[in-house]
């Protein structure tokens, strides 16, 4: 049977760590895992079964394994000292027998976004990336239709536009939003952005209005908001958003928190990434997502074992749109598709999407 492994690790520390070791969890201190999880070798979390192609009927089996590393070490500690514990994590998916490995969250961010890890392991690498950009502008487009925001009429934002999905989603957005606002921290990557999505669309240059900001209140402007930094704390303020606007937060951990969220009832906050996976398949292990759902990074690692292609797919922070067309088209044939909407990892029903349309127009009255 063919397989994948699919790389974790603690984003939120106590609450991850107690979802695998329930007792530690709970007595683990903030000083023991600043200091202790780093030394902790990598760990097999789970076997995952049940995947299986709504095309050719295939089925393949896929492991979890943990990388001891925390949002914070990853962007602290020494570059080379990530690595390791990367690739460590990695030579165990190889020693279980992984055909293909996925690297989930923080690991995929590091440094050069996969190539030096996957130079590094016998077994071909993909960051997920692509199917993340792919998954992520679909669920910004259905909350829009949802809504009732024409995307023709609208300006999205993108938080985090320099990175490498951040850019990739703005220059899909391109084809056919209103406006688009850029945001990130450094003017001149965003420039540079800009430029070259301006370029790219000479059809557009009467219809597209392209800006960019370093500051975040630049998001009031938006009716539409992808968000997708490394941040590792929320960035976004209740006072930055526009009553009836669209928040879609990629990002883990999450660019805006439960509490902000609650204090705009005029505004929809939607997880971002999250997929239906072909197949009774079981995880054996609750990252947080209800049965049959994964994030769609797992799903490109696990759409290129049913499709049998064992190969570096998605590295480095370049991402190609060709890319995202086809492992698009991939993930489709074998029965992934965007998820129903969740907020905070709870589903959101259509009375909070009316109650988010009536507020809003309240709102603006
Ligand atoms: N949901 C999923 O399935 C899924 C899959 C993969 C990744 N992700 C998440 O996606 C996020 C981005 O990944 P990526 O690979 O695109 O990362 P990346 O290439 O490193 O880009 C990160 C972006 O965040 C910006 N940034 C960093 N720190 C910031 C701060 N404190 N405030 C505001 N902006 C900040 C960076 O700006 P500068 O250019 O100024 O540094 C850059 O634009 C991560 O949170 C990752 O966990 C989610």
């Amino acid at each position: 049977m063919d397989t994948f492994a699919f790389i974790i690790h603690p984003i939120d520390p106590k609450r991850d760590i107690s979802r695998k070791y329930p007792l530690l969890g709970k007595i683990a201190t903030k000083w023991m895992i600043d200091n202790i999880s780093p030394l902790w070798p990598p760990v097999l979390v789970s076997e995952i079964d049940g995947i299986t192609s709504a095309s050719s009927g295939k089925e393949i089996k896929g492991w979890f394994v943990a990388c001891p590393l925390t949002p914070a070490h990853i962007l602290q500690l020494p570059e080379k000292a990530v690595y390791r514990k990367i690739i460590e994590t990695g030579h165990l998916a190889e020693k279980l027998g992984a055909n293909i490995l996925g690297l989930g969250a923080f690991t995929s961010v590091v440094g050069d976004a996969g190539q030096t890890i996957a130079r590094a392991l016998e077994v071909p690498v993909t960051t997920g990336d692509s199917y993340t950009v792919a998954v992520a502008v679909q669920a910004v487009l259905s909350a829009a239709e949802m809504l009732g925001i024409r995307l023709e009429h609208a300006n999205v934002a993108v938080v985090g536009a320099t990175g490498a999905i951040g850019s990739v989603c703005a220059e899909l957005m391109a084809e056919s939003a209103a406006g688009l606002i850029l945001i990130g921290r450094r003017e001149a990557a965003l420039e540079d952005l800009r430029q070259k999505i301006m370029l790219e669309r000479p059809e557009r240059s009467g219809s597209l209005h392209v800006t960019t900001s370093t500051d975040l209140s630049a998001l009031r402007e938006a009716q539409l908001i992808l968000t997708v930094t490394i941040a590792v704390h929320d960035i976004i303020e209740p006072d930055f958003l526009r009553p009836g606007s669209v928040v879609c937060d990629v990002a883990r951990p999450r660019n805006i928190s439960a509490q902000i969220a609650a204090a705009r009832d005029d505004v929809l906050v939607i997880d971002g990434g999250m997929v239906d996976v072909p197949g009774p398949v079981d995880f054996h292990f609750d990252f947080g997502f209800p049965a049959g759902k994964a994030f769609a990074c797992m799903a490109e690692t696990m759409a290129l074992a049913l499709e049998g292609r064992f190969e570096d797919y998605t590295l480095g922070k370049e991402l190609s749109r060709d890319r995202v067309k086809e492992i698009t088209a991939m993930a489709e044939k074998h029965g992934f598709r965007l998820s129903g909407f969740r907020s905070f990892e709870k589903p959101v029903h259509e009375e909070t999407i009316e109650r988010v349309r009536k507020k809003a127009l309240a709102n603006l009255l």
